[in-house]
């Protein structure tokens, strides 16, 4: 199949889109630098650039789904930010950069994450691009995968054996919002969504396993991040 762009042009139009997305605001305050500090350190943008692919895959225009796909970076980096504190991984290091706490302080990071998870809500219900019905589709997923039963809820202390279920509302139900909101978007038909529920659920578990595997034996400076974080937090 040929993809009218490719993964890099379509970063390069997210990174475009997120630059000074918040800057541009007229209060122009300390806590709105700290936002856009942390959504301009940079990262990999998986999950924004599989909601625009998936879109190109399900032959839909890809600006359908920009606005949600920067909703989800949003949603992604306030989980980085909140992740890092010393209250959680207490980690100096993300993305290349000092963590949001290290340089704006805690009270600040905090209310950084707070605010871009509220942010992203209000951009997807501001989307030009979406029928009001679709907005509602996309805004529930979402909230649902990002809360208590999705990627917050897989912030808990945990067994061994519960790894699995972590793993996959961890970061799996982010992974998978990527997928399915494009198939939100796009209107597929219910055999289209089992088939990218599967896909987009193995998907989500591999990455935390990498994730997980990087952190034992990664390059710090290729991950921007540092490594042997989760032995040191058992
Ligand atoms: C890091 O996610 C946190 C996990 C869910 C493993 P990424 O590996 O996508 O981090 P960035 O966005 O590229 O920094
Ligand atoms: C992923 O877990 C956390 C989020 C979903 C924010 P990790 O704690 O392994 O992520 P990193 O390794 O700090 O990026
Ligand atoms: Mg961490
Ligand atoms: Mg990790």
């Amino acid at each position: 199949m040929m993809l009218k762009k490719s993964m890099n042009e379509l970063i390069e139009i997210i990174n475009n889109n997120l630059d000074g997305i918040i800057k541009s605001s007229p209060l122009n305050t300390k806590l709105e630098e700290s936002m856009q500090y942390s959504l301009d350190a940079g990262g990999k943008r998986i999950r924004p650039v599989l909601v625009l692919l998936t879109l190109e895959v399900l032959n839909e225009n890809y600006k359908k789904g920009l606005q949600t796909a920067l909703a989800l970076e949003m949603i992604h980096t306030y989980s980085l930010i909140h992740d890092d504190l010393p209250a959680m991984d207490n980690d100096d290091f993300r993305r290349g950069k000092l963590t949001n706490h290290k340089v704006y302080g805690e009270w600040k990071a905090i209310l950084a994450g707070d605010a871009l998870l509220t942010k992203a809500f209000e951009l997807i219900a501001n989307d030009k691009n979406l029928e009001a019905e679709t907005k509602v589709k996309v805004i529930s997923r979402l909230a649902h995968d990002s809360g208590n039963l999705g990627m917050v809820g897989g912030h808990t202390p945990i067994e061994l054996h519960t790894l699995e279920q972590i793993h996959k509302a961890k970061t799996g139900a982010l992974l998978k919002f990527s997928i399915l909101s494009a198939a939100d978007i796009a209107n597929v038909n219910d055999e289209t969504l089992n088939t990218l529920d599967c896909f987009s659920e193995h998907l989500g578990l591999m990455f935390q396993i990498k994730d997980d595997l990087l952190d034992v034996d990664g390059d710090e400076k290729k991950l921007g991040k540092k490594v042997g974080s989760d032995v040191e937090n058992h």
